[in-house]
This record gives structure tokens, sequence and C-alpha cells, in this order.
């Protein structure tokens, strides 16, 4: 099956899970814990349903967006996801020019393998940085200087990474940014040769370019990733490293990962120009709440004041839909991104763009609003909506 040929998300998700070896794969899809993060997501959207109203004019359908004073053609980009070689060589990069293509935000980890020179080279109108506060502030300052240099616009604070979690997948499978196989996973990864042929066609595990140059001179992808992890996360990392990155940084300021009324508040003071409420795609704090369910409070406290976005468990149009008439500005996709492009490459990226447009492109129709700006509160319908069921005593 071709990635052409996937209908659905789903389908490109199952399509990545054969094309990689477990080991990959698990890192991509678990969460921490139980893993009760992600289906706490995928409920929270279902909580809502969306109200048709019909009789609309629906022949002429838009569903381009304004944020930071840019058009995007959709209400959509893609969010950051480290350590991207790893599925796929150059995946990176292709989800930067699938994005440019397409005229979307494509938001480079600060794990990111490929360089951010190299990214901006590709898009460099719809690049943004996600920045991980490191250990030393000087490295962070020479990320930020660099990124401004190559023309980006958007800075995205990660803030709500303060520890390493337990992804238990992970440590039942070995996983380590070493990159260190034990026979066991190399025995798994054979039974995946697509993957395995370009894992060793490359020399092994891929570098993190951005962080080489702060590596030892010469150091191995394998010597970077532990330098990293020596820097990143910064456990010490407060609200005054934030205020550091707004009076350094001349651009756009989002964070992301907020979840709480207060944190959105500091947020805000501190000079953010946008808010991603995110729970990481409950790969961080398995018993936190879904984002959609936080959004409203964040939205009533700071909302006239940032831009406020969401991401976490978009897997549908639909899903993009709620959040919008949540009051969402924008949201990012996560795993969806990386299921298509580990799937299928550059043409998985775009078929993961083309069903998302696709399916919002006809929610929307169906709902009777031909624009995001027909999106609402009152498109929403919630059980809590149901009128109470009238009794009369017995007897
Ligand atoms: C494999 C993987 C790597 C990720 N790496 C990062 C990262 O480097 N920085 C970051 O801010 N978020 C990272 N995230 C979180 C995503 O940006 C996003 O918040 C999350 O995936 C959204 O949930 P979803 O996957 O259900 O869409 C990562 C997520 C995944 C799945």
């Amino acid at each position: 099956m071709s990635v052409e040929q996937a209908i659905n998300i789903e389908d490109l998700r199952r399509m990545c899970r054969r094309r990689l070896p477990r080991i990959a794969f698990d890192y991509i899809e678990g969460g921490t814990e139980d893993e009760r993060g992600m289906p706490t997501n995928t409920a929270g959207f279902l909580r809502y349903r969306l109200l048709p109203r019909y009789l609309v004019d629906v022949s002429k359908r838009e569903q381009s967006v304004t944020l930071f004073g840019k058009a995007y053609s959709s209400p959509f980009g893609f969010g950051p996801t480290g350590t991207m070689g790893l599925f796929r060589r150059g995946s990176e990069l292709m989800l930067a020019e699938a994005a440019r293509d397409a005229n979307i935000p494509y938001v480079m980890s600060g794990a990111s393998n490929a360089s951010m020179e190299a990214a901006a080279r590709i898009a460099p109108d719809h690049l943004w940085y996600q920045l991980y506060s490191a250990t030393d502030q000087g490295i962070c300052a020479d990320l930020l200087r660099r990124a401004h240099n190559a023309g980006i616009g958007v800075l995205m604070v990660t803030v709500d990474v303060p520890v390493r979690t337990r992804r238990e997948r992970n440590i039942r499978n070995g996983f380590n940014f070493q990159h260190k196989l034990k026979p066991s996973i190399v025995a798994e990864a054979l039974r995946h040769p697509a993957w395995i042929v370009e894992y060793l066609r490359h020399g092994g595990a891929p570098i993190l370019d951005n962080w080489a140059p702060y590596a030892a001179k010469g150091a191995n992808a394998t010597e970077v990733a532990q330098f990293f992890n020596s820097q990143v996360p910064a456990p010490s990392q407060t609200w005054r490293e934030l205020d550091t990155f707004r009076k350094l940084w001349p651009g756009k300021l989002v964070v992301k990962g907020v979840m709480t009324t207060g944190d959105a508040e500091r947020a805000v003071a501190a000079g953010a120009d946008g808010i991603l409420v995110s729970n990481h795609g409950g790969r961080q704090l398995d018993r936190a709440p879904a984002p959609i369910d936080m959004f409203p409070a964040i939205d009533a406290a700071v909302g006239d004041k940032v831009t406020l976005m969401l991401d976490s468990g978009i897997r549908r149009g639909s899903d993009i839909i709620t959040a919008l008439c949540v009051g969402a500005k924008f949201t990012f996709l996560g795993r969806a991104g990386l299921y298509g492009v580990s799937a299928g490459g550059l043409a998985g990226a775009k078929r993961v763009i083309e069903i998302f447009r696709t399916e919002l492109d006809l929610t929307m129709g169906q709902m009777g609003c031909p624009t995001v700006a027909d999106l609402g509160p009152e498109c929403l319908w919630t059980e809590r909506d149901l009128a109470p069921v009238v009794t009369r005593p017995r007897g």
C-alpha cells in the first residue's frame, strides 16, 4: 500500500508501524507510565459533538487563517518532534518542504537531527524553532542567535519537560539516546529491512546537528547525544530563563506546554506572544488533563492578550475543528506528522496535510461553516447541554 492510498491518519500509523522496528515505533507512540495521557486527550475531543446548520451556502469553503501577521492556508502546522532522523533520514527536511509547499508552519524540534540552517534553506518563510532550556544558558543564547540569523521569526519555548519521564516502552525495549543496540533489538529490526538498510547505509545513528557545535570537537552521534542529555532537561529552569529568552529573542515567542491559568498569566507577563496549550501528547505527566479541557479557563484568563493554540491528540479534521470552536486560533500535529513522514517520506508528509485538509473542508461544509471565523462555541454540543430529565414522583 502506498501513502497515496492511505484514507486517514490511522492508515498512515499502521504503515509507519510496519516500516519501523518496534524500538523506534514505540518511541513515537508511547506515553509515560500507564499511558493514560493519550486516551485522555482523545476522550477530551470526543466529549464534544459538532452541530450542523443546514441550508447555508457552503459552495465556497476557506480554511486559511492569519497567525502572527502571516496568512497560512490551513489552521494547523507540524509541531516539534525530536530525533526524527531515527525514523527516516532527512525527515525533518521533508516536513519542512511539505509545510512550505502547503503554506503551513513547521516547528523544528530542539532535539532535531537536521540543522535549523538546513531547514531554513528549504522553508525560509515557514520555519519556526523550538527551544529546550539547557543547563548552560550560553548554548541557548547561541541557538537563539543562530535561529534569528537563519531568518526564523517564531520561537517556541517548551516548558513541560522539567525532568525526563519514565516512558516504560522505551525502558522495556532498551531505547536510549546513546543508540547502543542490543542483539535482540537488532534481531527485531531485521524484520523491517527498509529501515535497517537505511540505518546502516547512513553509518548508524543520526547526529543532533544543531547541537554538534557545542559538543567536543569531532564528537560522533553518540557523543553529541550524551552531551545533549547532560544539558537537557535543565531541572533548575524557572520563569527567569523565559524572561531571559524574551529579552534575547526579537521575534514572536510562543510558550509550549502551558496547562494552567496561573502559568498562562505568568507567560503573558513574561511577554509571550502565544501559548500552545499542550500536554506534550501525553508524554510527560501521565495524569495531566486533556488540553481541550483546560482551554476554556485559559482562554477566559488570557485569551484577549495572547494567541492561544492547542495540540495533543489531533488525529482528525474534526479534532482541529473542535479546538477552533473552543477558541484556539491554531493547532499543531505531533504523531500524525511523524506517522506520515516515517511511512512515506515527503509523499507521506504531504499526504498527512491532504488528509487533514480534506477532513476539515468536508466537516466545515457539513456544519454550514464555510470559513474558520464561522466556528465557535455555538457549534458545539456536549452531554452537559442535555436538558434535565423531568420525572414525576412515583406513587
Ligand atoms: C516522537 C515525539 C517526539 C517529540 N519531541 C518533541 C520535542 O522535541 N519538543 C517538543 O516541544 N515536543 C515534542 N514532542 C511533543 C509534540 O510536539 C506534541 O506536543 C505532541 O506530540 C502532540 O500530541 P500528539 O502526538 O497526540 O499529536 C514530541 C512528540 C513525539 C511523538
